[in-house]
């Protein structure tokens, strides 16, 4: 699925469309340059599931954040992390998956590992647009509520 964006505001709306239709144990893997726009896509899909959208931290010192929501949200960004041997000790695999709906800020540091996520990836296509592409959504068993 590729997707236009005008704006912040419709960068977070499609990402409140994308969080409508996840599940428990959904991981999304977003990639895109510094400022692309993928902390407001993330603001969206954490509101689609009940965390407000002004809890969603931009340029956190913390790499993980966790949100006490039903199904609890995990915003995971991988920014400061060199190598992708230190991934293992971040902890993120103990919070993506299971019960969860974790997003992953600087997929890219995943490698292969992010192979079976579904993938969003932001591109700035200039004055304010974004190209939003989304990957590895089973859209046959999506139906929206
Ligand atoms: N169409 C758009 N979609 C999203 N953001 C946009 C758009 N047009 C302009 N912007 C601006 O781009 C910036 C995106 O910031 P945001 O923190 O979401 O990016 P990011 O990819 O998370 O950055 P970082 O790499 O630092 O984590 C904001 O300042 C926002 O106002
Ligand atoms: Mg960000």
């Amino acid at each position: 699925m590729k997707r236009a964006s005008n704006g912040p505001d419709e960068t977070e709306e499609i990402g409140y469309e994308l969080g409508k239709v996840l599940k428990a144990g959904d991981v999304v893997a977003l990639y895109g340059d510094l400022g692309a726009g993928k902390t407001t896509f993330v603001r969206g899909v954490a509101r689609a599931i009940g965390v407000p959208a002004r809890d969603v931290a931009s340029a956190s010192f913390m790499i993980i954040a966790e949100h006490d929501s039903t199904p609890p949200f995990f915003h995971i960004d991988l920014y400061r992390i060199e190598k992708e041997e230190d991934i293992d000790n971040t902890g993120i695999w103990d919070c993506i998956g299971k019960d969860s709906v974790a997003v992953v800020e600087w997929a890219e540091k995943l490698g292969t590992m992010a192979e079976n996520f579904i993938r969003v990836r932001i591109s700035d296509t200039g004055n304010n647009r974004r190209e939003i592409c989304v990957e590895g959504l089973d859209e046959k068993n999506r139906h929206h509520q």
